[in-house]
């Protein structure tokens, strides 16, 4: 397995969550609007992050990609909505995602929280679909993800984060924000997986704890990335988290302490995958690709 691959992995796992994806929304439905608006910033050129993570974690479950499709393409789903409300003027106010205008500058504001509404409520008809896991598992699945992306989750670190904008930046804080508004979806992401699969739980809390770790570091690397990192290869303004006062790591560490702080918290989430053994290179690579990032 020292031959493996990460492109070629990561394309042909992507290309399968597009697919799905685009197959799931072929029909146009009415308000058109809506339709076009939310189709639009699903297919405007994600990284698929997140449902890549869920499929390496089932395949290091023993699983494969094409069963658990739908539930680690509703993530994307969410994550999507997340990033239109971000941008939102109230939020964010960004006019760049994606490479494209955002999704409030082409639909209005309207359309755009209509259409991140929808993509949330249809994540969890997403979730359910199909008959491969027993509904036992996808009960506890489903609540992990709910959970993960409401008010204890995602929701209330997007809260925190415009609370605690040009306030002194604290540890605390910090940590809160990041661990809540993109932790908890990575966390998420890959602990749905062993839980559809039926696996033990010293297995599911390892990979709970490989989420919980890769996606803090995430969030380190997209503050870093929005001081150093390339406006047309990330697809979105940098210098916003300065502008808008947000409490970020570089912004209390400094960069090279943030990177620092991201690389260890990667070193230990690839050794929570031991319990995984050879299964879990994809997983490992992942990891490693998300510091490499910042290089
Ligand atoms: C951006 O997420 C928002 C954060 C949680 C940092 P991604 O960097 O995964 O964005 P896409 O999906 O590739 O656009
Ligand atoms: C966003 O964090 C986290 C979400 C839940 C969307 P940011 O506000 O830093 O994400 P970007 O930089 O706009 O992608
Ligand atoms: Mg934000
Ligand atoms: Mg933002
Ligand atoms: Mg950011």
């Amino acid at each position: 397995m020292t031959d493996f691959n990460l492109k070629e992995y990561i394309e042909e796992r992507r290309a399968l969550v597009d697919a799905y994806l685009r197959g799931y929304f072929s029909k146009p439905f009415r308000p058109l609007p809506l339709y076009e608006s939310l189709t639009y910033s699903l297919f405007a050129g994600g990284k698929r992050l997140r449902p890549l993570l869920a499929i390496s974690a089932f395949e290091a479950c023993g699983g494969s990609a094409e069963e658990i499709l739908p539930q680690a393409s509703a993530i994307e789903l969410i994550h999507t909505y997340s990033l239109i409300h971000d941008d939102l003027p109230a939020m964010d106010d960004d006019d760049l995602r994606r490479g494209k205008p955002t999704n409030h500058k082409v639909f209005g504001e309207a359309i755009a929280i209509l259409a991140g509404d929808a993509l949330l409520t249809e994540a969890f008809y997403m979730f359910t679909e199909g008959d491969v896991f027993s509904p036992a598992n996808l009960k506890r699945a489903l609540r992990i993800l709910a959970s993960a992306s409401g008010a204890l989750g995602m929701v209330g670190g997007q809260a925190e984060d415009i609370l605690s904008e040009n306030k002194e930046p604290d540890e605390e804080t910090l940590e809160f924000i990041h661990l809540h508004k993109t932790s908890a979806l990575i966390r998420a992401s890959v602990t749905v997986s062993p839980v559809l699969k039926g696996e033990s739980e010293e297995k599911i809390t390892a990979m709970e704890q490989y989420g919980k770790n890769i996606g803090l570091a995430f969030q380190i690397v997209d503050d870093i990335l929005d001081i150093i990192g390339d406006e047309k290869r990330l697809g979105k303004k940098t210098g916003a988290d300065q502008q808008k006062g947000k409490m970020t790591y570089p912004a209390l560490y400094g960069i090279e302490n943030s990177k620092a702080k991201a690389k260890k918290l990667v070193d230990e989430a690839i050794e929570q995958l031991s319990v995984f053994g050879q299964k879990a290179i994809a997983l490992k690579e992942i990891a490693r690709y998300i510091i490499n990032r910042m290089e």
